[in-house]
C-alpha cells in the first residue's frame, strides 16, 4: 500500500474515532438549508481533523470539505465528506460514514468510505483493486432488475426540486425494491460489495460520491447520468450498477417499458 492510500486510511479512523466520542457524549445541531439539513459539531469537528492531518503531511495539495469549502488549486486535491449521513448521524441511526478521495490532476485515484457503526472500511486505489476490510469486492451478479435490490437518495430540497420523486414513483409502480439508507458514500460502497445492485441520485454533491468512486470502478460497476453518458463528479444525475441491469434501471427510471 502506499503512502498515500495509507494516510487517507488514517485519516478515516482518526474521522471514526471522532464520530464514536460523540456518538457516546452528545454534541450540538445546527440547521444549513432548511430544518432537516442538519450539521453537527461532530461534522466540524471531524473536517477540521481530517484537513489538518492531512495538509500537515502534504502541504502543497488542495482540499475540498463539504463545511469549509476550498481554499486554493493544486495537482493533488482531497475530497472530503466529514458525515455522510449526518441526519442519521443526530439520530444515532447506525448508518453513517466519513468519505475521502484523492484526485491528481482532475482524475480520481483513490477513495476510501468507513463505515463508523460497522468498522467496515472500503477503499479503492486505481488499477489495484476495490477491498473492504481487506478483502476483494465485486459488484453482484444480478441480471434482471426484478428481483434486485435498490437504493435511491433525496436532496435536502426535495420540495423546491421534485425531480426524484418522479423517478422514485415509477421505479417503486414496477415492483422493484428500493431503500433509503440516507448516506451516498455508503450506498455506493454498497454497490461495489454487491449489497446492492444499483443506486440512482439527483443533486449528489462532489464530496457526497468522490470517495466511492473508485471503489465503484475497481469493483466493475457501471455508472453514469440518466441517457448513459459517462458521470463526471459534480454531474446532476448519477445511476451506478453491477452493469448488468444498467439499461434496466435506466428504462425504468424514464418509465420506459
Ligand atoms: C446526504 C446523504 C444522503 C443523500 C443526500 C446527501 P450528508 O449527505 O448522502 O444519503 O441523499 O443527498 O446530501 O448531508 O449526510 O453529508
Ligand atoms: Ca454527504
Ligand atoms: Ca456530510
Amino acid at each position: 500500500m502506499d503512502s498515500l492510500l495509507t494516510n487517507a486510511i488514517a485519516a478515516a479512523r482518526l474521522a471514526r474515532g471522532i464520530h464514536l466520542y460523540y456518538q457516546e457524549k452528545g454534541f450540538s445541531i445546527d440547521t444549513k438549508s432548511g430544518p432537516t439539513d442538519l450539521v453537527t459539531q461532530a461534522d466540524k469537528e471531524t473536517e477540521d481533523a481530517i484537513k489538518n492531518f492531512l495538509l500537515a503531511h502534504y502541504p502543497d495539495h488542495s482540499f475540498l470539505g463539504e463545511e469549509s469549502g476550498q481554499e486554493r488549486e493544486a495537482e493533488y486535491r482531497w475530497i472530503v465528506d466529514p458525515i455522510d449521513g449526518t441526519v442519521n448521524f443526530a439520530h444515532g441511526f447506525p448508518f453513517f460514514a466519513v468519505s475521502i478521495a484523492l484526485e491528481v490532476r482532475g482524475e480520481l485515484e483513490l477513495g476510501v468510505v468507513l463505515d463508523s457503526s460497522r468498522d467496515e472500511l472500503f477503499w479503492g486505489r486505481r488499477g489495484q483493486g476495490a477491498f473492504l476490510n481487506g478483502r476483494p469486492i465485486e459488484v453482484s451478479q444480478t441480471n434482471k432488475l426484478i428481483g434486485s435490490l435498490l437504493a435511491t437518495g433525496f436532496p435536502y430540497d426535495i420540495n423546491k426540486d421534485r425531480e426524484n420523486l418522479t423517478y422514485f414513483e415509477r421505479v417503486l409502480k414496477k415492483g422493484l425494491t428500493v431503500r433509503r439508507p440516507g448516506a451516498a458514500a455508503l450506498d455506493l460502497s454498497y454497490v461495489a460489495a454487491g449489497r446492492l445492485d444499483g443506486f440512482w441520485e439527483v443533486k449528489l454533491k462532489p464530496w457526497d460520491a468522490a470517495g466511492a468512486l473508485v471503489v465503484l470502478q475497481e469493483a466493475g460497476a457501471v455508472i453514469t447520468g440518466l441517457d448513459g453518458e459517462e458521470y463526471q463528479l459534480g454531474n446532476r444525475y448519477i445511476v451506478a450498477s453491477n452493469g448488468l441491469i444498467h439499461e434496466e434501471l435506466l428504462a425504468a427510471i424514464h418509465g420506459r417499458r
